[in-house]
């Protein structure tokens, strides 16, 4: 390799990894079997401060949901390449500023969708055994000892609403038990094993003994479960909700349960949710003996932690290997092969008209050939990779960062 063309491509040793608020010590171990040795890690999060300073020279961070990735902190970190959200959520990130800066983002969001699929079928056994009163029952001294009410899950109807990853999931795993599946889906889904589709909410509310709702939190989904939905469930039946907090009208849901209308709920999302452990929980469910409450843990599991662990960095590894940003947020998706003997030369660019013919036109001056070329746009952001079958590539670099567009440029040898 020429000493002049390292400058565009960095040893593994010299790329460095900062890992902030205890992420599960999976992701140094896969970073690490990568290659990569320079990772940093801390336990907590950094203030807006400190955050700036811990960027300095950082290549990769890992971050959880309450480091505050805003554009001061993208501006600070002088040779940020891609950022790992070692969670579901992205808010925490200024997802357009990266964007514009070359900065893909990466998260995992389907790492918990077994964890929130097992807590949904233990609720559907709880609430058909009535364990909720019969519990709090016995906290107070009570003794509710009774067969009344209470029926095994074999045989009866579950409704799925919203049948992708978790949805499903569920779907499967309660027809092992027994249970009938049905579900409902603003897209057309094939069913597994022998879940069967409605075409509406309300033909799936009508069959149901037990309806779960597993869709997200879109404006289409909002007050989903109004007033005439729950009104529309079977005298009798039961509702889970651990998607989102917007998707049920909670006073109505109240109402229905205190009048007996329907026999119990499991509610784990809510319409406002204390920030931390320290606030204070208020729902007009509590007191509900026929309820159970948690604290949005659907998906909280070490399990899942595990394997949000894994996924992230592994993105951030195929990133860094190979260019990948395939399942990115915030960025044009590209799932490469590995690159074999060629250079792999990756220029990300202001989505303008005419930069592949400035890139390509780099070439043709250059006589080099283009092994294998790929592209794609999101929003305002081009991603174009080239397999380059030459070795001396290092002024080609710096007549394609000169391209106007050009927002970053790297390669790999
Ligand atoms: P997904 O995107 O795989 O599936 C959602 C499904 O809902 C899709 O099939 C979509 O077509 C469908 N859908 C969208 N709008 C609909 C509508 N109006 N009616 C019927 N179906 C509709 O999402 P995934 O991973 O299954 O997650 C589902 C929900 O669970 C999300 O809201 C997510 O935020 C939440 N979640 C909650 C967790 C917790 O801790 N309680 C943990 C993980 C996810």
């Amino acid at each position: 390799m020429h000493n002049s063309e390292r400058n565009y491509s960095l040893d593994k040793e010299k790329i460095k990894f900062l890992l902030l608020e205890g992420i599960h010590p999976r992701a140094r171990q896969v970073i690490e079997a990568a290659g990569y040795t320079s990772i940093v890690e801390q336990t907590g999060a950094l203030t807006p401060e400190a955050l700036h300073e811990a960027l300095k020279g950082v290549h990769f961070v890992g971050i959880r949901s309450r480091t505050q990735l805003d554009a001061a902190a993208i501006n600070a970190a002088d040779r940020l390449t891609a950022v790992g959200c070692f969670c579901i959520g992205t808010n925490q990130v200024d997802l357009q500023n990266a964007q514009h800066a070359g900065i893909p983002v990466f998260n995992a969001p389907f790492a918990n969708t077994r964890s929130v699929a097992e807590l949904s079928i233990a609720e559907i056994i709880m609430l058909m055994r009535g364990i909720p009163e019969k519990n709090a029952a016995a906290h107070r001294g009570g003794w509710l000892k009774s067969a009344t009410g209470s029926t095994e899950i074999r045989g009866k109807t579950l409704g799925i609403v919203g049948y992708g990853h978790i949805g499903s999931q569920l779907g499967i795993i309660a027809e092992s038990m027994g249970m009938r599946v049905l579900f409902q889906d603003v897209e057309s889904k094939l069913p597994l094993g022998n879940a069967e589709a409605r075409d509406s909410l309300e033909a799936l509310l009508a069959e149901s003994d037990v309806v779960s709702l597993h869709v997200p939190d879109a404006p289409d989904t909002r007050n989903l479960m109004s007033a005439s939905a729950i009104a529309a469930m079977r005298a009798g039946s039961y509702l889970i909700n651990a998607s989102r907090g917007t998707v049920v009208d909670i006073d109505a849901l109240r109402d229905a349960l205190a009048s007996g209308r329907l026999a119990g709920a499991a509610i784990d999302v809510f319409p406002r949710e204390p920030k931390s452990n320290a606030g204070r929980f208020e729902s007009p469910l509590i007191g509900l003996d026929n309820v159970i409450l948690t604290p949005h843990i659907g998906g909280s599991t070490l399990e899942a932690q595990e394997n949000i662990a894994v996924e992230v960095a592994s993105k951030l590894v195929r990133y860094s290997d190979n260019g990948t940003t395939a399942s990115a947020v915030n960025f044009p998706q590209v799932s490469l092969p590995d690159h074999g003997d060629t250079r792999r030369i990756m220029h990300i660019h202001r989505n303008e008209p005419g930069v592949l013919q400035s890139i390509n036109k780099v070439f043709f001056d250059k006589a080099l050939n283009i092994a294998a070329q790929y592209l794609q746009t999101d929003g305002d952001v081009g991603y174009v990779v080239m397999d380059v079958e030459s070795d001396h590539v290092s002024d080609l670099m710096g007549d394609l960062a000169k391209i106007p567009a050009t927002i970053r440029t790297r390669i790999l040898h």
